[in-house]
């Protein structure tokens, strides 16, 4: 973790300075001034920041936060998934598309990933090296989602770029330039989705968004729902799951052995799996309206309030992680307390497949190219919300 830059040594500046460069590329450091001195900092741009585990931990299961009176601003269509909701409505949701992601059904969708990963990997043997993110993570995890859904893949570069300028306006620090491109991503989203479900509609098979327009069949799901939860899926189903695949293979291969271990010992998988998401986690922070005062370890999160759990900030505090910055894979806890999943009724419903996602791709690509060593710049694309890698040029041999 490196030092505070001086012009955030000041008590009368911003502590989350969420525009800045700085802080966007290395908010960590930010982030345990903000730990170390307050439980509930307020932003100057109007948010509520809580930015330690136990008190993130249990927000995110007090029902006096809210999704539902949360204004999603651009992103309002997220209402009409489990995502913007609030019980009952958020249960009643989060059940018809919760068996398809059960540990036994993920089995079958590791098997979809596997073919994926293994015909990039196919190419990259054959060249010598492999850009990462565009030729693995992003095909191997879009194309699963698709196949789960029960759709094409066509478009996909489109889908890819959507998702990006819908997260830019989902943080505090989003500019009208970024509103302005997740309103046309929007737009351009409700074209695509509304044509695929067409298409269903003619062409029904045994997809999840099958599953979506049988329950609006039987009058369990709004057409609105269906159309905004397909969205969702679109979204949340290669955007973290390839940062946590691409950022894994670079941390990887600055660390042979643990690499080796993942190849060799597969129980340790989940444990490795959990430290990179930990380190360096995909999504920073959830968001939530606060209903009520709420008593935070002696501080009032105030009703009205806007709060952001700093997910992020909760997975590097050290009264939970001790030396956080470390690369760990002996953390006895943090299969359990990490956050990069959030947690309570809106914790992430594609955790399971995302781990096995995680373990196809890093066992393979190790298993296979054990002197893979990176080949160029590694290009980033940070915000104070979600974390990216643009580019990860790799040679295999
Ligand atoms: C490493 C990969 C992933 C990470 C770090 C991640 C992270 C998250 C987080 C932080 C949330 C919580 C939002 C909140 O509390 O407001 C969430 C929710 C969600 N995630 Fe994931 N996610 C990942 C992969 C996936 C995948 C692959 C899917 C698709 C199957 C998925 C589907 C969902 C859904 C549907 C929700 C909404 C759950 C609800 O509101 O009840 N996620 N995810």
């Amino acid at each position: 973790m490196s030092e505070l830059p001086s012009s955030a040594q000041s008590d009368t500046l911003d502590l989350l300075p969420f525009a800045d460069a700085t802080y966007q590329a290395d908010p960590y450091p930010y982030y345990q001034r903000v730990r170390d001195l307050t439980p509930v900092y307020e932003s100057p741009l109007g948010v509520h920041v809580i930015a330690r585990h136990a008190d993130i931990f249990n927000l995110l299961r007090d029902p006096r936060l809210s999704s539902r009176q949360l204004d999603f601003g651009v992103a309002s269509i997220f209402h009409d998934s489990v995502l913007g909701q609030d019980s009952p409505d958020h249960g009643r949701l989060r059940k018809i598309s919760s068996s398809w992601f059960t540990p036994a059904r993920v089995r079958d969708w590791s098997v979809m990933m596997q073919a994926y990963v293994d015909d990039a990997l196919d190419v990259a043997a054959e060249t010598g090296s492999l850009e990462v993110c565009d030729d693995l993570a992003f095909p191997a995890t879009f194309g699963t989602m698709a196949d789960i859904l029960g759709v094409g893949k066509h478009d996909a570069a489109l889908c890819r770029q959507a998702t990006l300028d819908i997260g830019r306006a989902l943080r505090p620090a989003a500019t009208e330039a970024d509103v302005e491109g997740a309103n046309t991503a929007f737009m351009w989203y409700v074209d695509y989705i509304s044509d695929l479900v067409a298409h269903k509609r003619a062409h029904p098979g045994d997809g999840l968004l099958d599953t979506f327009l049988e329950a609006e069949a039987t009058g369990v799901m709004a057409t609105a729902e269906v159309m905004a939860t397909t969205t969702l899926f679109y979204a949340v189903g290669h955007l973290d799951n390839s940062f946590m695949i691409e950022n894994g293979i670079r941390l990887l291969l600055d660390r042979p052995a643990i690499a080796q271990a993942f190849v060799a010992e597969p129980d340790l998988r989940e444990q490795i799996i959990a430290e990179i998401l930990r380190i360096d986690t995909p999504e920073q922070f959830v968001t939530r309206y606060v209903t009520e005062d709420i008593d935070v370890d002696g501080t009032i999160l105030p009703a009205g309030a806007v709060a952001i759990l700093l997910i992020g900030s909760g997975n590097m505090d050290e009264r939970v992680f001790a030396q956080p910055d470390e690369f760990d894979i002996t953390r006895p806890n943090v299969t359990r307390k990490h956050l990069a999943f959030s947690g309570g009724q809106h914790g992430c419903a594609g955790q399971v497949l995302a781990r096995a996602q995680g373990e196809v791709a890093l066992g393979s690509f190790f298993s296979r190219f054990p002197a893979a060593h990176l080949d160029g710049i590694v290009e980033v694309d940070n915000t104070e919300f979600i974390r990216g890698i643009r580019r990860l040029p790799v040679a295999i041999r």
